[in-house]
């Protein structure tokens, strides 16, 4: 099988949200902290009667039921999340009933923080690249709901699940060719508390952890990609942050986005330096950190204001229409590459065709990659997955003007809901969203032994 990739996309988000602006208000910060200081504009939240499964099944059940896809025609299911509520219990075996009488699915779930769902999908694309494929679709579903305890985290949050339907011939290939991974020992985010949803974070250590392996993969994937030799993959010129049509970057908030584009241009000119190249005028204003020690520039404040001009334009032209998402419905942690990826064919739809689209998966403790997708237009048509129905199927815009918005206040007493709902059993949710989506799973009760009854609107 060639140009294996994704072939379909659902996007599941709650019907409800805060607005960021007000949110600073409420919270008696600076107007403009979390719209500008982190690029946000809206965030989603769910309350006690949505968990990790519940989520799960709703992006599922939207997938298979949009595209049309025979329940028998699954080989591979996996799951990506770090949003646990059992520790043995895995969220891909809640999502087999769905799948009617086909019991034969590989797969499992990947825990990790924000990185599941790209494991997920790069063992998706072996399975289906290996010998052992028996010809059926694998189906990638990421997922989390990103709670933090109050305090400068908590605007960061997000809720979201994404299902890819995977195989061969897809309108957006995965570029095997051109990856690189960046896999290391810190602790910058983990959660060792199995009583709280709530994640232990170093907030600065996190940031400068994400933009070491973007600096490590980014340096690395230019020069496979101008040694490659493979003719589709190879670029003549010198490989920079303008090569790829689009960059997608796993979204925390939007400002350590701009940032990590950012640094692909101080990549590009210490790259230029090293090779012995002149320095290509707009990168100029780079010249003084040419040859400063890497360490010293992650907290370098001159450099970021520098770094910021140098990308703007190219920022707007091709990072931005990725982002639109991500900014209004926070951190999805897995889902988040993957929310950038649907949305950038909800914007672009087939104008993605032949377009190369460079995606950045960072996940803390930390594991990172970077890997190319290839928009086309498949061989056959047989199949009916292409990027004008996926683009038709999405519409994203839609589904986000017909979430509630809801206040500061809504988000604290949902989040107090959550945490006092983890771990209880018998437990019947009583608390937000009392107005689900049509077709939203739910939890509907936990019984007295624990387990999990899930419902459908
Ligand atoms: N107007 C405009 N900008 C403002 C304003 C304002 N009124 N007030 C503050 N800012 C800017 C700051 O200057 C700063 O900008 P800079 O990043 O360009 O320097 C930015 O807002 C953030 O403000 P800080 O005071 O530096 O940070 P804060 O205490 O608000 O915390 C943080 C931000 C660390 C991101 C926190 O929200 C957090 O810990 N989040 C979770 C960790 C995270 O998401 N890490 C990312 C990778 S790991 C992962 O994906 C989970």
């Amino acid at each position: 099988p060639t140009n294996v990739g994704i072939l379909a996309a659902e996007v599941y988000f709650p019907s409800t949200y805060v607005d960021q602006a007000e949110m600073e208000k409420a919270n008696g910060v600076s107007s403009g902290k979390y719209t500008i200081g982190l690029g946000q504009l809206e965030m989603a939240f769910t309350g006690d009667r949505e968990d990790i499964n519940s989520i799960a099944l709703t992006a599922l059940a939207g997938l298979l039921e949009k595209f049309s896809i025979d329940p028998n025609d699954i080989g591979r299911l996996e799951v990506g999340t770090e949003t646990l509520i059992d520790k043995s219990k895995s969220t891909k075996t809640v999502l087999m009933s769905l799948l009617g009488d086909n019991q034969d699915v590989e797969g499992v779930t990947t825990v990790n923080a924000c990185y599941g769902g790209t494991a997920a999908l790069l063992n998706s694309i072996a399975w289906i690249e290996s010998s052992a494929w028996d010809g059926r679709y694998a189906i990638v579903v990421a997922a989390d709901i990103a709670v933090y305890a109050e305090g400068p985290a908590r605007p960061t949050g997000g809720c979201g699940a994404v299902a890819v339907l995977i195989g061969p011939d897809a309108p957006l290939a995965v570029n095997a060719c051109a990856r690189t991974t960046h896999a290391c020992d810190v602790w910058d985010f983990f959660k060792p508390d199995m009583s709280s949803e709530y994640p232990r974070v170093d907030g600065a250590l996190s940031q400068s952890c994400y933009l070491r392996a973007i600096d490590d993969c980014y340096s690395r994937f230019a020069d496979k990609k101008e040694r490659s030799t493979d003719a589709a993959a190879a670029t003549a010129a010198p490989y920079t942050a303008e090569s790829a049509d689009h960059f997608l970057f796993h979204s925390p908030y939007n400002k350590l986005v701009q940032k990590s584009y950012a640094r692909l241009f101080f990549t590009d000119a210490r790259r230029c330096s090293a090779a012995g190249r002149p320095l290509p005028p707009h990168l100029a204003p780079l010249e003084p950190w040419l040859d400063a020690p890497l360490e010293d520039t992650y907290n370098d404040v001159k450099l970021a204001a520098a770094l910021k001009g140098v990308a703007a334009a190219a920022y707007k032209a091709r990072v931005a229409p990725g982002c639109v998402l991500s900014q209004r419905i926070g951190n999805t942690y897995t889902a988040s590459v993957f929310a950038n990826i649907a949305c950038l064919v909800d914007r672009e739809g087939a104008a993605l065709d032949g377009a190369r689209v460079a995606v950045f998966s960072y996940g803390s403790g930390a594991l990172a990659t970077l890997y190319e997708l290839v928009g086309r237009a498949p061989t056959s048509t047989a199949a009916g997955f292409t990027l004008a129905r996926m683009q038709a199927s999405l519409a994203l815009d839609e589904r986000l003007a017909a979430r509630e918005k809801l206040t500061a206040e809504d988000l604290s007493a949902a989040l107090a809901a959550r945490a006092a709902a983890h771990d209880a059993a018998p437990f019947a949710p009583a608390y937000l969203p009392q107005r689900l989506f049509p077709g939203t799973f739910y939890l509907a009760e936990v019984r007295t032994d624990a387990t999990r009854r899930y419902a459908r609107v």
